[in-house]
């Protein structure tokens, strides 16, 4: 699709993950080195540049990432360079990749579910690959609900209001049979742009709005911009996350 809305352009989510080396420990971090066994494993799907679980490995717990975006991996592996952390990558999509990836003490997810179609079978093999337990975080709301005035502004469409993390909580219930512990927190996590220019053009794209339009667009954006240092950000640098977590069951 010619300026798809659902690409993820990994220098992003470099500049993320750089970002959260400066911030106390990610809750979700927190909670799964509480689940995994000294000397465990870990197995992170949907990794990204590996801004949940690198720390981790980091740390000497051994790390498994499953990952479908050559750009995020590239971004992984420099990140692993420059560390000298040794991390399994497995590139490919999940649940395809469950069985390449095997079995781990703890699987986690950060970020990922909502992007997922079928989400019953990517949560029974998560489930399946976890040993101990399953760790997954998410925000509260679909990122994108965010943009409902602007999508509102531009279209005159209403977006929906979901999904949620309340939905996924139900769905791990009715598939897998537990009801996940669910803790809400605060930490960094808005993308961070180089240039008023570099912003405009991924909420562009988000919105499925035309180059053509995209003046229309600056006029309406100019006023929510949020200044932090050298970046560029469309609201709040702090958002509210969600971490669920379950007992893995066999
Ligand atoms: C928003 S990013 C989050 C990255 C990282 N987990 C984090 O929290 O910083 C979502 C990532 O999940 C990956 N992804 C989405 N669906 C996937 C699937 N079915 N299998 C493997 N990777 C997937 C995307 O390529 C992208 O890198």
């Amino acid at each position: 699709m010619p300026d798809s809305p659902y690409e993820w352009p990994a220098e992003l989510w470099e500049r993320l993950r750089a970002a959260a080396e400066d911030e106390p420990e990610s809750v979700t971090a927190a909670i799964v080195r509480d689940l995994v066994p000294d000397g465990g494993t870990v197995l992170d799907v949907g990794a990204g540049t590996g801004r949940a679980s690198l720390p981790l490995a980091r740390e000497g717990y051994r790390l498994t990432v499953v990952e479908r975006d050559p750009g995020m991996i590239a971004g992984l592996r420099r990140q692993t360079a420059r560390w000298g952390v040794d991390v399994a990558v497995i590139e490919g999509s999940w649940p395809e990749a469950a069985v390449e990836a095997g079995r781990h003490d703890v699987a986690m997810c950060a970020n990922v579910v909502y992007d997922v179609a079928d989400v019953g079978p990517f949560l029974a093999a998560l489930n399946a690959a976890a040993r101990r337990a399953v760790v997954v975080e998410m925000t509260p709301h679909h990122p994108w609900q965010s943009l409902a005035p602007y999508y509102r502004a531009l279209h005159q469409l209403e977006r929906p209001g979901g999904p949620t993390a309340g939905d996924l909580a139900a769905i791990i219930e009715e598939e897998l049979g537990v009801a996940p512990t669910r803790r809400e927190w605060s930490g960094p996590g808005s993308l961070r742009f180089s240039s008023f220019d570099e912003l405009v053009e991924y909420q562009r794209r988000r919105l499925v709005l035309p180059r053509e339009r995209t003046a229309e667009l600056e006029r309406l954006l100019q006023a929510d911009i949020v200044r932090d240092g050298e970046w560029f950000l469309l609201g709040p640098a702090e958002r509210t996350l969600v971490t669920l977590s379950w007992e893995a069951s066999p």
